[in-house]
């Protein structure tokens, strides 16, 4: 076969593979074999050395135009298929800009967690500032510096989760803290009046769950000692908070109460939101819902921490919050606070 066929051949052989279409890997494979250094054309022309000058010049011009015509279909295959590429590519990463977005699944603060903060921030504006205390507390701090010393019948009104730990040197006893009333203490003990603090916290009572009953629920405790601070203020400060968190229309009631913490010691009630003083099922009949007990910090807990109780006087309050976004919004079981239903919590 003379060379000129030979060429006739390669390309016609070359061209046609080329139109029969291919991948990037198959096109880098022919492009190797016929346009790379050990193709067929390379060979062809090492052979002209062989020919005549005339037969050298002829067969040099054919395989030099194959070798420009063969370069060029490579080209245009190789653009072809990129941009093949690019457009499936851009079908698939097209965004479709009148599509409504996609809503983004955010989660909220547990209710809970919600009215702590509300509740904090009443008393920010007012100018307390927020602490947080140790969940395992001492009978120190629990009950001995709150003017309940040992065997005082008072220690018996709430049940109380004993750790089982041995006492320290000095005798102090484990436990999980049944109210935030301690970081009165703890607060005191570090630091002179004027003191104005609340402190929200988990506390812990031995006690059967029911529909208004945990044996965990969380508290936020107040304090405030000063010179001349009088059940006025307690009043005063008190007052605000119910009209800022539950509304300027809820009345608002002090009585008297108990605690062996406080001298004199209070109780405050907040006009039932469902009845509004009628009486009603959420209220008991009452009209009247309670919401925190308060009073005059008692004289032997100032003196206790070193504070002298003829210069300076203080008032302190405890609240459940709980309950508080349970009569906000007329929920009716307490235990749904803490059973993870997300039917229930994503109403808040
Ligand atoms: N510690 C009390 C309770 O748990 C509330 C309270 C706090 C009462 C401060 C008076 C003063 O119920």
């Amino acid at each position: 076969m003379d060379i000129k066929t030979q060429l006739e051949e390669l390309k016609a052989k070359a061209l046609g593979e080329l139109a029969a279409g291919g991948d990037g890997a198959s096109l880098e494979a022919w492009r190797v074999r016929y346009l790379g250094k050990k193709s067929q054309l390379t060979e062809i022309l090492r052979s002209l050395a062989g020919l005549s000058i005339e037969e050298r010049k002829e067969v040099g011009a054919l395989s030099n135009t194959l070798k420009i015509e063969l370069d060029a279909a490579f080209k245009i295959a190789e653009e072809t298929l990129l941009a093949r590429a690019a457009s499936s590519a851009d079908a698939k990463d097209t965004i479709d800009i009148s599509l409504p977005g996609r809503p983004f699944p955010r989660g909220h603060l547990h209710p809970v967690c919600q009215a702590l903060g509300e509740i904090s921030s009443i008393f920010t504006a007012m100018g307390f500032q927020v602490l947080e205390g140790p969940e395992v507390e001492w009978d120190y701090y629990n009950f001995d510096m709150l003017n309940m010393p040992k065997e005082h019948p008072a220690r018996a009104a709430t049940d109380t989760f004993w750790l089982d730990a041995p006492p320290n040197d000095a005798g102090w006893k484990m436990l999980l803290r049944t109210h935030t009333s301690p970081m009165q203490v703890r607060t005191m003990e570090k630091n002179r009046p004027p003191i104005r603090i609340v402190v929200p916290g988990i506390v812990h009572r031995y006690e059967a769950t029911d529909a208004t009953h945990l044996s965990m629920f969380s508290q936020i405790e107040g304090l405030a000692v000063d010179e001349g601070i009088s059940m006025a203020d307690l009043k005063g400060t008190l007052h605000e908070f119910a009209r800022r968190f539950f509304g300027t229309d809820r009345r608002v009631r002090f009585r008297c109460d108990f605690f062996p913490y406080v001298e004199p010691g209070a109780e405050m009630a907040v006009e039932c939101g469902v009845c509004r003083g009628d009486g009603c099922r959420l209220c008991g009949g009452s009209g009247w819902i309670e919401v925190l007990g308060a009073g005059m910090v008692h004289p032997n807990v100032l003196e206790g921490v070193g504070i002298d109780s003829k210069k300076y006087s203080g008032f302190a309050f405890g609240m459940g919050i709980e309950r508080i976004p349970l009569l906000r919004a007329g929920v009716e079981d307490i235990r749904l606070f803490y059973g993870n239903d997300l039917r229930f919590l994503r109403q808040f």
